[in-house]
């Protein structure tokens, strides 16, 4: 067993880790509280080579393995965890999918500038009575001739107004259940497409996260991925990999947090001495420390893998479940090592607080990866 990254994932992540102190430290707490995406630092991550990190240089990515994919939405999430979710869903959602699945007239036109970053992609798998419960698909897709007619509403969709590609789930053949239901690309410009409003949400406030709606929106037969009833297949295949995004961003979320909040220790001086000085910081530090080591080992674990082609969706819900747990707890712990001063914008920890919530839910909640876990130790 070899714990050692080679040179290039040490490089990936120092690269990482560099931008997010660079470009999205400063401005970071503004965007948070006026709910601005970070348009101008996803461009740059896009021209860096972030947003299509295991791509095929063929089309246009940077051929790189999964470990240093998690290494650098590690790095990326200790800053900025709205830049972050727009990295990993362009990364493992869209241009994982239509590399693995896609024809090659749809990576030609589509998963190119995906993974040059010069266009952003958004996954559309949630209803608004369709989030846990993924196969109860409303939204229909209806042959007609050399297209499919989309009608139905999408919930909760990160890039939702940023994208200009978006796969679409939809359900083409309601008796079959979830082998009836099909995936597709919509372009950002197509007829009957609208991007309905955006949430206003308590974390990651800089990523924008809209529904979105289709009124007879008419999509070419031949922008359906893989063959009509394999749409569910296709959601969960791409969400494994998902999850693993998700949870590296997780680890950022808590690595950041931890960071911060060991320096803040040996600064702040409490009763004559830095508070790390205190026994019950000192513990604190110790079990951050130790359960985002944890977590980082069952990312790296799920990662090495994927990369070498092992069923890794039981390690990504189990590197999911818990390196979002840590990230809850920790940022919590940072907040109160930091006292008053943790509960102020300006020392970021309680951005992150707000921030960790969400991979609790987001990708399949908690409560879902377990069901994924469990199935897969009693198959
Ligand atoms: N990998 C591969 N295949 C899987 C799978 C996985 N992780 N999980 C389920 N499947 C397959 C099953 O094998 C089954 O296929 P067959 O019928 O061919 O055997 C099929 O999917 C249906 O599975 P189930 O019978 O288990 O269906 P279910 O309805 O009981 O439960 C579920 C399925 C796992 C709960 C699923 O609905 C699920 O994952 N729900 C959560 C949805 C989710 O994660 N949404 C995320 C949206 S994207 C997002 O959130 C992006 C973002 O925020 C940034
Ligand atoms: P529900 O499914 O209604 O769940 C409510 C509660 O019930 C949860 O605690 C859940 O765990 C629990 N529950 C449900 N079923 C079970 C069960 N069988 N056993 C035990 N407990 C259960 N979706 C996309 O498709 N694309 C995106 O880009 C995207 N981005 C998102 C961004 C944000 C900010 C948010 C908030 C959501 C996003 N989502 C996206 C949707 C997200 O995946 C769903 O919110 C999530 O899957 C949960 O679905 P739900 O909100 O309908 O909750």
């Amino acid at each position: 067993m070899n714990f050692e990254l080679t040179e290039e994932q040490i490089a990936v992540r120092d690269a990482a880790r560099e931008f997010a102190k660079a470009e999205l430290l400063p401005g970071v707490i503004d965007r948070d509280t006026e709910a601005k995406f970070p348009a101008e630092q996803v461009k740059q991550m896009g021209e860096l080579g972030f947003l299509g990190m295991m791509v095929d240089p063929k089309y246009n990515g940077g051929g790189m393995d999964t470990v240093s994919y998690v290494l650098a939405m590690e790095e990326i999430s200790k800053i900025d965890a709205s830049a972050s979710v727009c990295m990993s869903v362009n990364n493992s959602l869209v241009c994982w999918g239509l590399e693995k699945y896609g024809t090659e007239e749809q990576k030609e036109k589509y998963l190119k500038p995906l993974a040059a970053g010069e266009k952003i992609g958004a996954f559309c798998l949630s209803e608004p009575e369709a989030g846990s419960d993924a196969t109860s698909q409303r939204t229909t897709a209806e042959r007609s001739g050399d297209h499919y007619i989309l009608n139905g509403t999408k919930n909760w969709i990160t890039n939702g107004n940023t994208a200009s590609i978006y796969l679409v789930i939809a359900q083409t053949d309601p008796s079959k259940g979830h082998k009836g239901i099909s995936a597709f690309i919509v372009e950002r410009d197509s007829e009957g497409f609208v991007v309905g409003k955006k949430e206003d949400k308590l974390g990651i406030r800089g990523s924008d996260t809209h529904s979105l709606m289709f009124n007879d929106t008419k999509v070419p037969a031949a922008n359906r991925i893989g063959e009509e009833g394999f749409g569910f297949t296709f959601a969960m295949e791409t969400l494994n990999g998902g999850r693993l995004g998700i949870a590296a961003q997780a680890l950022g979320i808590a690595s950041g947090a931890y960071e911060l909040a060991l320096a803040y220790s040996k600064e702040r001086k409490a009763f004559g001495k830095p508070i790390s000085q205190h026994q019950a910081i000192q513990f604190k530090l110790a079990d951050m420390a130790t359960e985002i080591e944890a977590a980082r080992l069952l990312c790296l674990k799920a990662a090495w893998m994927k990369d070498q082609g092992m069923d890794y969706s039981q390690a990504s819900a189990m590197a999911k479940l818990y390196a979002s747990k840590v990230a809850m707890e920790v940022t919590v712990e940072a907040v109160q090592v930091h006292g008053g001063y943790g509960y102020v914008k300006e020392y970021h920890v309680e951005r992150l607080m707000r921030d960790a919530k969400i991979t609790q839910i987001y990708e399949g909640t908690s409560e879902i990866q377990k069901i994924v876990i469990s199935r897969s130790l009693l198959r």
